[in-house]
């Protein structure tokens, strides 16, 4: 994939209704992430979780932190346990608490302490629909989305669904921070393409971190 064919969101804080993308800011410690998303998931491991709908998500899905986000035919909520083992979530690397802060400052918002980090796996052909991060308790901390593996194209749409999005092409070691007046806009994954990357195979992780308690 080439840039050319995608919108860009900007580099620095500037455009407060806008996400900001620190090109390759999780590059150094990619290895490291990749390690520890292999503890966490030797505690908790992914899963496809059911949507309220009864759909099963094609993202396979797990957490570290205080909090884990889960959805169920119950709905969508955040839970101190994980439902598959009944046990606290893992607590959240040091290493993903530190990029997620250092990540948040760098995009204008500094002291940012998330208490949930989600992982997401995509395989090739996955995706994740158009929707807002609106489950947590408020929204004045931001959203910050690391990706790692092979590449994918991020959907950055506006305040309504129907609104146009932009298509944004996320490498590995890229990070998306979001919040203030961009806290709830519309944001998704179109389906990966097919792609290996040396460090995750055909696979696509990505960690979201959230300040939801
Ligand atoms: C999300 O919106 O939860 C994840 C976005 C991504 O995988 O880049
Ligand atoms: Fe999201």
């Amino acid at each position: 994939m080439t840039l050319g064919l995608f919108d860009d969101l900007p580099a620095t804080p500037q455009a407060p209704e806008c996400a900001v993308v620190l090109r390759g800011l999780a590059l150094p410690q990619a290895a490291a992430l990749l390690q520890a998303v292999d503890a966490v998931t030797a505690q908790a491991p992914f899963r496809h979780l059911i949507t309220p709908g009864g759909q099963r998500m094609s993202v396979a899905m797990t957490n570290s932190g205080a909090l884990g986000w889960i959805s169920d035919r119950g709905g969508y909520r955040y839970g101190s346990t994980d439902p598959t083992t009944g046990l606290p979530w893992p607590s959240m690397p040091a290493v993903f608490r530190q990029l997620a802060h250092d990540a948040a400052e760098a995009a204008g918002y500094p002291g940012f302490a998330p208490d949930a980090c989600l992982i997401n796996r995509y395989e090739c052909g996955t995706r994740l629909s158009l929707h807002q991060d609106r489950d947590e308790g408020n929204y004045d901390h931001p959203i910050v989305s690391v990706s790692l593996g092979i590449p994918a194209i991020f959907l950055w749409g506006g305040s309504e669904r129907a609104d146009k999005a932009r298509r944004v092409g996320l490498w590995h070691g890229d990070v998306v921070v979001w919040g203030g007046p961009a806290r709830l806009r519309f944001h998704g994954v179109r389906p990966l393409a097919e792609a290996t990357h040396a460090m995750t195979g055909a696979l696509r992780i990505n960690l979201t971190f959230r300040k939801a308690g």
